[in-house]
Order: C-alpha cells, then structure tokens, then sequence
C-alpha cells in the first residue's frame, strides 16, 4: 500500500480535556472513591400523570466505613415537596443540585417526596412521555431526575415499587422484577406493586406504564426455570414483533450453550418506545428498546433491520450477566459492560448466520466510526481518565473497540480458557461493581496466562499502524518477516508507548496459491521485530491479520500481481475481502490524487469473485463492494472531496460498464424470495442489490429502468429501499416517482417513513444539500425525535460528497440542527458534532468553513455541556 496518512499531522492537539469552563465540571477516573453511603433498600411510591408525577422515596441509608460526612443526594430538575429523617422534619440543605442531609448515626430512613413534569421531558432521560405512554432511561444518570439518589452504579439496592394511575390511560403498569400485587384505585385509577430481588444500580431501574398490548410466550431454561416473555407494543404494531421474540428465545438459549449464562427471573419484558435516544436498554427484567430493534415484517423492513434487531435484542439480553448481574464500579469502566456486551452479541450473530460475513461487517463498522473517533479530536482510551459529560463517552470507541480487546484476550487464550476465565469472573463478582482490572483479573487467574502487557490496550487511544514486509533465503529455505508499530500522539498522550500486537499469520505459495504450514498465531510486541518461517523454498506471499485480530492499520509491502493473487487464494475469507478491498482503494488513492482510475485489475478481481463458485453471495457482494468516499477520504493527507466522489465514480461506472453482463447476471440470479430470511437468501437479495448497483453506474438509463422495475414489483422492503437507494441518485423521472409512491404508501409509519428521510438526504446528487434543507421543512419532519433526526441530519452528515459541499451550506446545516436540538436533547445534539471536527483532515477552504461553524456552535451561550464538550474539544 503505497499512500496512507502520515503518522503526525502538523499542530496534533495535546490535551484531552474540555478548555476550562466555570459552569461545567471534568469528572476524573484517579478521583474515584467509594461511595459514603449505601442504600440496600429503596422504595418508590409513583402517582403518575403525564404532565405532573408525583414520586415519593424511602431510602434505607447505611453508613460506608469509618467518616463524619453527610449523605449526598444526586438530583436534576426535581421539584422537592418533603424531605423526613426517620420521619421527623429533615434539616437538609441543597447544594446545587444535590441534597445534603447531615446524619448522625450510621443507619437511618430517609423519606423525600419530588414532582416531575413528563410531558416537558425532552432530553428523555429520567422519566418521559412518548406518544401518550410513560416510560423511563435512568443509564448513565437519568435516575437523578426522578427523585434524590446517590447516582452512581457503585451504590447496589433492592428495590420495591409501587405506582398508581389513570387505568384507562395506563392500563399496563410495569417496573423491575415480579409483579407482586395489583388493585384498583378511586377516580379510575389503577396501581401495582413490583419487586426485584436483584440489588442493582439505580441506572437499571425502569418503569413503563401506558396503552400497550404484549406479544407473550415462554422460555424453558437449562435448569428448567420457566420464564414468561412479553414485548410490549401498541396494538396496531403487534404483528411486527414476531422476529423480535424468535431472536430474544435464540439470545437466551445461546447465552446458555456458549457462556453457561441462564436467565434469572420469571418475567422477561421488553418495551418499544418511539422517541429513544440510543438503540435500547437493558434494565433488569424489563428492557425497553427503540422500536426500530423490535418492529419489523417484511413489507417494512429490510434484511438488515432483521439482523439489527436480532443483534440488539440479543445484546439487551446479554447485559444480563454483562451489566446487571455484575456491573460497573464507576462509568470509566464502560467498556467492561459494553465491550464485553458486543463482543457477546457478535458472536451472536456470527453464530446465527454466516460467520465470514459478519466478521466483515463488524470490521467495517469498526473502521467507519471508530477509526476516525482515534485519529481525530475526540480520540479517547476504552477506558477514559476523564470527562465532562458522561453521555458522549457512549462511542465506537469504548463499544466496538472495546469488543475488539476482547477478542484479542479470546484470540490469545483460546475458546476454552476464555470461557473458564469469564466463569471465573461471572462467579468471582456475581452482584458487584467491577472493574476492567477485575475482568482481566479473572482471564489470567482462570487461565494461567498472563496478560499484564495487553492492558495498555485499555488506557491508551489511537490505532497502530504496522508495518509488514517479508525477505526470503533461499538456501535456507526460511522467509523472515519483518513487523514495525507506530502509534502517532492523542490528545492528552503526547509520547506512546509500544502495544502489543495478536496477527494471525499464514505464507502463502506465489504459484500454487497453497498455505505454507500452519497459520501462526504472532505477537509483535516491539517497536521492530522479525519472524522466521522455516521450510519455505521459495519467496513467499504474506497473508497477515487474519480474521482482523487486531484493531490495527496495516501497510504491507507487496510484489507486483500479490494482491490480485491473494484476492482469489488466501484461504481466510477475511483476508480474502481485505485483498480485493485493497486492490479497490489503491486505485480509488491513486485516482483521487491523479484524477484518473485505472481500473484494469479491480475489474478483473471482480470477475473472478463473481465467477467463483466455491464462495457464496453474500460474500461476494461483501467483497466487491467499493469502499465508502469517508474510507477513502481516511487514506489521504488531505482530503478534496470531490476528487474523492469521482474517483470512487468512475471505478464504479468502470466495473459496472465492463462487467455488465456478469452483473446483469448477479442481479437476475433466482433464491431471493421476499418471505425467505435464511441466510442464503439474505445473501442472494445483497448481492443482487450491490451488483444493480454496478450496472447503473455504469448505464444509468438502463440502470434507472430496472431499478425502478424492482421497486414496482418488490413484495419485501429489501428489494424496495435497494432500488429506491439507486433512484435517489439518479436523474430522471423514476427517481421522484418512486419517492413519492414510496411516501404515499407508508407515511403512517414512522420508522419507514424515517428511510424516506434517510435515503434523500443519503443520494449522490449536486442537489442533495437543497433537498435536504427542504426536507427539515417537512411537515413530517421533526427535531424532537431521535430516530427523525438521525435519519434526516445524522444520514447527510454521513453523505461524505454532499456534506462536504464546498459553499459550506452542509456544514452551516449541520451546526443548525446541532444548536436547535440542544435546546430540547442534549444527548442526540451532542452525538451530530464529531462529523464538523474532522476539520483538520481537510483542504484548507473546507477546513475553514467546518471550523467557523463549530466555533459558531462552541461560542453560543447557554450550551448544554453535552455539546459544549464535544465542539470544545473538536476545536482544540
Ligand atoms: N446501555 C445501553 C446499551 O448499550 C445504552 C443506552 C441506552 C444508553 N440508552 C442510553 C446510554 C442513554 C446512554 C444514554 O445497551
Ligand atoms: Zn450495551
């Protein structure tokens, strides 16, 4: 690989905190204490109403070790009506937003009473009102604007709750737990009573009440517990939550074979909620979840939507063990519940469908959003020193690389060990609040092996870059590889020290394409170092981090025709894709930088793929897909975006025009029927997608034509929103045809019309900027919900050529809706930031313009410091 970024760009920025601000106050991990007081009871007595609730708490408060401190109590926005010490009058002051109660004894009873508004709960968090029902998000801290509590998933209680409300409005009353006891109240009002026998952090507390019907069935566990599953929806969405329920039975008999994890409880509820700010949650035994992770069928959603769904309701499950059984000491251990969570929920996946293909997908998803986050601005550890705002820490990097350091401990201990190292840790800290040291702990006791080394992999931000080249002796019959690591600086850590590195590493036969030996699992864990290979009697291909089993950039130094052999010979299907993916982006540098692509050898790897039987479709749509412009972008010291999109253009209308008739033959290809979600079909409608693709790059009448032939005859939304994706970007009649049909037909459904949004503001046009300033004029459009925005701001910030249009209106666009959205949800505005803060990657004009608007978002008063933390830092 001839071009990549250089290692340190000039003017790296070299601190990672937040500049100083008077109102807003930097959370540090060396900071942490435990908590003064405990509270291993709590109970919660709700009146609800949509636009005032009443919530009334008796905590049980004990003294932690041997201090004269008073009992702090965390709270936000809480309008407090009573404060009782074992039920006397309190002398409790506030500081702040915190409620300080001087105790004198060791144990007491503290009783408060708060009112909430739901209805003006727009940052949803805490407890909120969505399309008439009431639901709660406690994680990360959320529970404080619900009522006076140590907000802090260190402080574990068990909780008791009762709440009572209008029975015709909240006919359903749901929390943690088991239902305990019912009854009906004056004025038509209704209550119930739930207790969780699981102490648990107060940000896995949970309570739902509304107008819901449940898709109900049963789970038999290993042990032969019964337990009654239910997700909860509005009537008219009970048809969609079949898929949902297939996958959560799946999720629970898995987590069973595979970890020895049985569920706990009798009661399993899931609830889909409309105006969400993240994908779902895991509270104990009653998980609530965005509906776009549980509504689907096939007229609405596509095969992808059915994998998402399957993913995240198998990850909410999986918390279970990961997060609720045994939690966090404190939120800079994140990763140890989410990384570990994802890396569950992959293997999930993998072992539902094709293995080869999710490895890709993960890797790709990896690369897409958590390679940039390392090498940019906001880069930061999997486990973070600090923060200002908790919520923006919930990113690619403590997720997806997170999940990735676990793989690299199951990569280097073996199935076997890895399992004995989290039974050990499951049973060693089953109702604690653990640490990432804690889970590392486990591994090497239960496995012997130690793993002191890797923990840097913990606390210290970016992606390696190795190097990799192989010198042959042929009298010796030896190839020696040589390895070398970089890690250029991060914010805050200046100097790095070196990694060690897992690569799972074959030769491969230059002639006959066979594997040289076993593949050899090697650690680089200098900054240089060299590998021998003994009995290879000639010069060698090096076929190297295989299965991606580091999160590392790789350049590997390649003979002339290596590529394009190792895209049709490496024996590992991941290093398999990476080889023809490599092809494809050489081109596509080499053309964004000379304005011209040769094309020659991609069309010929493409062909062979295509014509390979051994391999099957998804695979191969996988492998010929053309990187993404951002990818391209991340390989290029400075980035023009335009010459990016023509680059990747003209390879595409290239392959497409030469390989027409092999793509024309991909796209008729039979075994896609529309009610089939086997993975085989799955892969048939994907590759049939991609090849359509092609042919219209490469004759966009023709290809506008039959794009529009399979959205009229499609009987599943895969085919439908595949077609529609291609016509988006066309010019011609069809595109707003199908637009318009598409509206027409499912305007009444919100997550599909979320894609309508999506697929606009995603298309390949001059004029997407303008639609897309029309289409935040829309009647249907609406700031106030995440999904909405998302599909509308969050899809065109991704939309790498039209975001980047160089009059600077995308970028103007983006800091508008960033602004207008901070003022109802903090959270969601902060999550649109980071796409302005990859100024420093671009030519200087664009640059200026990303900069003047983020310094326009930064300098507006009354911020909330979700977003004031991350536009700060994306300035520094
Ligand atoms: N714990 C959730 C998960 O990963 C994430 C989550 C859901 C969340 N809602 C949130 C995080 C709100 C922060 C704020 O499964
Ligand atoms: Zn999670």
């Amino acid at each position: 690989m001839a071009d990549v970024r250089s290692p340190t760009l000039p003017g790296d920025p070299q601190s990672a905190e937040a500049p100083p601000s008077p109102t807003h106050v930097t959370t540090r991990r060396e900071d942490y204490r435990a908590p003064d007081w405990l509270v291993p009871e709590i109970a919660l007595d709700f009146s609800l109403d949509l636009e005032r609730t009443r919530v009334r708490a008796i905590l049980s408060v004990e003294r932690n070790g041997d201090h004269d401190r008073p009992l702090k109590l965390d709270g936000d926005g809480l309008a407090l009506l009573k404060v009782k010490l074992d039920g006397a009058d309190a002398a409790a002051r506030q500081d702040g937003e915190q409620l300080v109660i001087d105790i004198a004894g060791d144990r007491a009873t503290v009783e408060t009473e708060v009112e909430i508004s739901p209805a003006a709960n727009t940052q949803l968090m805490g407890l909120y009102a969505s399309g008439g029902m009431l639901c709660t998000q406690c994680e990360a801290e959320g529970f404080r604007r619900i009522t006076f509590f140590p907000d802090r998933p260190d402080v574990l209680s068990r909780y008791r709750v009762r709440m009572e409300g209008d029975a015709a409005r909240f006919p359903v009353l749901l929390s943690n737990g088991n239902r305990v006891a019912t009854g009906e109240a004056a004025d038509g009002r209704h209550w119930a009573e739930w207790e969780d026998p699981f102490p648990k952090p107060c940000y896995l507390f949970a309570l739902v009440a509304g107008d819901l019907q449940a898709n109900s069935d049963r789970f038999t566990t290993a042990s032969g517990r019964e337990v009654e599953l239910n997700i909860y929806v509005r009537a008219a969405d009970l048809p969609k939550t079949a898929h949902a329920m297939h996958s959560l039975k799946q999720a629970m008999a898995w987590d069973e074979q595979v970890y020895g994890r049985e569920y706990d409880l009798d009661l399993f509820n899931i609830v889909a909620v409309s105006d969400f700010n993240m994908g779902a949650m895991e509270n104990k035994g009653l998980n609530v979840f965005n509906t776009a992770y549980v509504l689907a069928d096939q007229d609405t959603a596509t095969d992808g939507d059915f994998d998402n769904i399957a993913r995240v309701v198998a990850h909410e499950y999986f918390h279970n063990w990961s997060g609720n059984r045994v939690t966090c000491r404190d939120w800079f251990q994140l990763s140890l519940k989410e990384g570990f969570t994802v890396f569950r929920d992959q293997g999930f996946s993998a072992d539902i469908g094709s293995a080869a293909v999710k490895r890709i997908e993960d890797v790709r998803v990896l690369r897409a959003a958590q390679f940039p986050e390392d090498s940019g601005p906001l880069a930061h550890a999997v486990r973070p020193d600090s923060y200002l705002e908790i919520s923006n820490f919930y990113t690619a990097t403590v997720y997806n690389k997170g999940a990735e350091l676990i793989r690299m401990f199951h990569t280097l201990l073996g199935p076997e060990k890895f399992r004995a190292g989290t039974d050990l840790y499951f049973d060693r800290h089953d109702g604690e609040a653990a640490t990432c040291d804690d889970f590392v702990a486990a591994l090497e006791d239960a496995s012997g092996v130690d793993l002191s080394r890797f923990k840097i992999w913990y606390s210290q931000a970016g992606t390696p870059h190795v190097r990799a080249h192989i010198s042959h002796d042929a009298d010796a019959k030896a190839a020696l590889l040589h390895l070398s690591q970089h890690l250029a600086p991060t914010p805050g850590q200046a100097v790095k020290q070196v990694m060690p590195i897992p690569l799972r590493t074959a030769l491969i036969d230059r002639h006959s394409g066979e594997q040289i030996g076993d593949e050899r699992l090697i650690v680089l864990d200098e900054a240089e170092q060299a590998f021998r290979f003994d009995g290879v009697g000639s010069a060698p291909m090096l076929s190297i981090n295989r299965g991606f089993s580091a999160p590392i950039l790789l350049d590997v130094a390649r003979g002339p025709g290596e590529l394009e052999r190792l895209a049709q010979a490496d024996g590992d299907p991941f290093a398999r894709y990476e080889a023809i993916q490599e092809l494809m982006m050489r081109a596509l540098v080499a053309g964004a930088q000379a304005n011209a692509v040769d094309a020659d050898t991609v069309v010929e790897a493409i062909a062979a793929t295509l014509a390979d039987d051994r391999i099957d479709a998804a695979f191969k749509a996988e492998a010929i897909l053309a990187p993404s412009e951002a990818l391209i972008a991340d390989r290029l010291d400075v980035v023009v975006p335009d010459a990016v999109h023509r680059a990747r253009d003209a390879l595409r209308a290239a392959v497409g025009a030469r390989l027409s008739d092999a793509m024309l033959a991909a796209h008729r290809q039979e075994g896609g029927a529309g009610n089939d979600l086997s993975p085989e079909a799955k892969g048939i409608r994907r590759l049939r997608s991609v090849a359509l693709g092609y042919f219209a790059a490469g004759d966009a009448t023709a290809g506008a034509a039959l794009a529009k032939a399979q959205f009229d005859g499609a009987d599943n939304m895969t085919d439908r929103q595949g077609a529609l994706g291609l016509l988006v970007s066309l010019d011609g009649p069809e595109r707003v045809q199908a637009l318009d049909a598409f509206y027409l037909r499912f305007r009444e459904d919100p997550l599909v019309l979320d894609k309508w949004f999506g697929l606009q503001a995603m298309a390949q046009r001059a004029e997407t900027v303008d639609e897309v300033l029309k289409l935040a004029e829309h009647p249907d459009f609406t700031i106030s919900n995440p999904n909405r925005l998302r599909a509308l701001a969050g899809s065109f910030a991704a939309n790498h050529w039209a975001f980047h249009s160089p009059d600077g209106r995308g970028y103007a666009f983006l800091a508008d809706m960033i602004l207008a959205a901070d003022k109802l949800n903090p959270q969601t505005a902060a999550r649109l930031v980071p796409p302005l803060g990859r100024w420093r990657r671009f030519e200087p004009h664009r640059s200026k313009l990303m900069r003047a608007q983020l310094e326009r978002v930064a300098g507006t008063s009354g911020l909330s410091k979700d977003v004031y933390e991350q536009a700060s830092k994306s300035l520094v």
